[in-house]
């Protein structure tokens, strides 16, 4: 009999416009990872015809939205912020028990979301345009941003705060609504993000929630009504959107995806800095960020020193509850999770790698009921073709590669398809300018993890890791277009490069 933990209080749903679905024709349950028989909730599966309410519901709402003052639409942020600064311990909790992660990264999450609420709230009264020069004395240019209209918000479950509030602020702010579908493995977190919204006093209809899978998802990507796909998560999906999305003719598809993101670990490194960077870098949320590191180079001088401080460390590793802020990382997502982390520790052990830490489910009394995994460190020589030194494993899996000097760890980094987060460990200041410009990554780190952005930096990457539309502060490309405005002063037309304005035919 599993064990339902959530309050009776709370009720489940799915929101479009005004209406607060309870109820659906399917339903589907989240459960902790930690204790696959804790129930969370039971949701109601979004349908097809769900998701077009939805867009018909954030179509209707869009008009008032985006004729609103820019600074009203501003102000709901700032309710927005103080409801979330009064409940950043119980949202943590939430998101703690329901995506598996430890609850000091579920804090640091929420303030990262607070962060990106705050950042809209102060852009409003920012300038939102240019004025720019004209050949002609008399005329005023300007540009300025329009919204594009409804924007879906397809987000995962690794990061159920912070990334949605990533897309949703600047999208609404700068006049759009918005369809949300949170993933179907953290839908309680989505939905108490809604509820947020709305106490905050943003209008029915301006931010509509649809629970589900793919048929939930799949429905709204295909919708002629969806003007941006706002979608982070896997290359197989962000690729299916893209190819979906082709069909319509000014549909925008920012898609940040997968990664296989490093530490360079150069012979000049600070030992101690490198292995808590690795250390971080590998395991935090258990390597089950998209900038989580699944490779370590290290310069061939200073890795057998590396190995056995690296290794010995993650041996220390605290894995247990993530409701226990001692605990260093918790569980893994789900079973399928666990069963495809597994099958990649057998895939390295074929390629031939050293073992220096044999990962593998954790069986203790904690840990028996969830899905948990201790760290698989490998040493592994750079060689083309070996997948699991370039394929993303989103788990504790990390490989740990000696590189001959600068060049020979720039080719190991890009002998991937992916490009998105690098970390440099040197004191060399031309080493890391030699990184920064001969790989391919969207966010650079010096002598720090691979992990850690802030929401005023842009954060996306390149190849298979993302489109070129980076998310947070942004995102205001993407989720509006640019247009021209020029105005003449004077009494007469008068033409730019030098066009005649005379209509007659005869000279000037
Ligand atoms: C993600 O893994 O999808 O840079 C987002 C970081 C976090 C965000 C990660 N601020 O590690």
């Amino acid at each position: 009999m599993p064990v339902t933990m959530s309050s009776p209080l709370i009720k489940w749903f799915q929101l479009i416009g005004e209406r607060r679905l309870e109820s659906a024709d399917a339903s589907f349950e989240s459960r902790s990872p930690a204790n696959w028989q804790e129930v969370v909730g039971t949701f109601p599966s979004g349908s097809a015809m769900d998701a077009q309410k939805a867009v018909a519901a954030a179509r209707a709402a869009y008009s008032a939205w985006r004729r609103m003052s820019r600074i009203h639409r501003a102000e709901c942020f700032d309710r927005l912020a103080q409801l979330i600064h009064g409940q950043v311990d119980a949202l943590a909790e939430l998101m703690a028990r329901e995506c598996g992660k430890v609850v000091t990264e579920c804090r640091a999450e929420v303030i990262e979301g607070l962060h990106m609420v705050q950042y809209v709230f102060g852009a409003g009264r920012m300038p939102t345009g240019d004025v720019v020069a004209s050949e002609i004395a008399e005329k005023d240019a300007f540009v300025r941003r329009k919204p594009w209209g409804v924007c879906a918000v397809i987000t995962p479950w690794n990061f159920p705060f912070a990334v949605p509030l990533w897309m949703l602020c600047p999208s609404l702010l700068e006049g759009n609504t918005v369809v949300f579908k949170p993933s179907e493995d953290t839908p309680a977190i989505g939905q108490k993000l809604t509820e947020l919204f709305l106490e905050a006093g943003f209008p029915p209809g301006v931010l509509n929630l649809v629970h589900g899978d793919h048929v939930a998802g799949e429905a709204l990507v295909r919708d002629p009504g969806v003007n941006v796909v706002l979608f982070t998560g896997s290359y197989d999906v962000g690729k299916r959107i893209q190819q979906l999305s082709a069909e319509h003719f000014d549909r925008i598809v920012a898609a940040e995806m997968g990664s296989k993101a490093a530490v360079i670990v150069c012979a000049d490194a600070r030992l101690d800095l490198a292995v808590t960077c690795g250390i971080i870098s590998a395991f935090k949320t258990s390597g089950q960020r998209c900038v989580s590191a699944g490779r370590i180079l290290v310069h061939e001088s200073l890795i057998d020193r590396y190995v056995e401080k690296f290794v010995e460390t993650a041996k220390r590793l605290k894995i247990g509850s993530p409701l226990h802020a001692t605990n260093f990382t918790g569980p893994v997502i789900h079973q399928g999770a666990v069963e495809k982390i597994l099958g990649y520790n057998e895939l390295a052990k074929k390629e031939g790698a050293k073992v220096l830490l044999d990962g593998g489910r954790m069986t203790g009394s904690e840990h028996a009921p969830g899905c948990y995994l201790s760290p698989f460190i490998y040493r592994q020589e750079h060689k083309p073709g070996l997948r699991t030194i370039r394929e993303e494993v989103f788990g504790p899996h990390v490989a740990i590669i000696p590189f001959r000097d600068n060049d020979h760890a720039a080719r190991i980094y890009n002998d991937t398809e992916y490009g998105l987060s690098l970390a440099v460990i040197t004191e060399d200041y031309r080493a890391m300018r030699f990184f920064r410009e001969e790989c391919e990554f969207g966010m650079g780190y010096v002598n720090l993890p691979c992990i850690g952005a802030e929401v005023h930096l842009p954060f996306g990457g390149v190849k298979k890791s993302g489109n070129g539309h980076p998310s947070a502060a942004g995102l205001v490309e993407t989720v509006t277009h640019k247009i021209a405005w020029t105005v003449n002063h004077g009494t007469e037309v008068k033409m730019a490069q030098g066009l005649t304005t005379n209509i007659e035919g005869s000279p000037a």
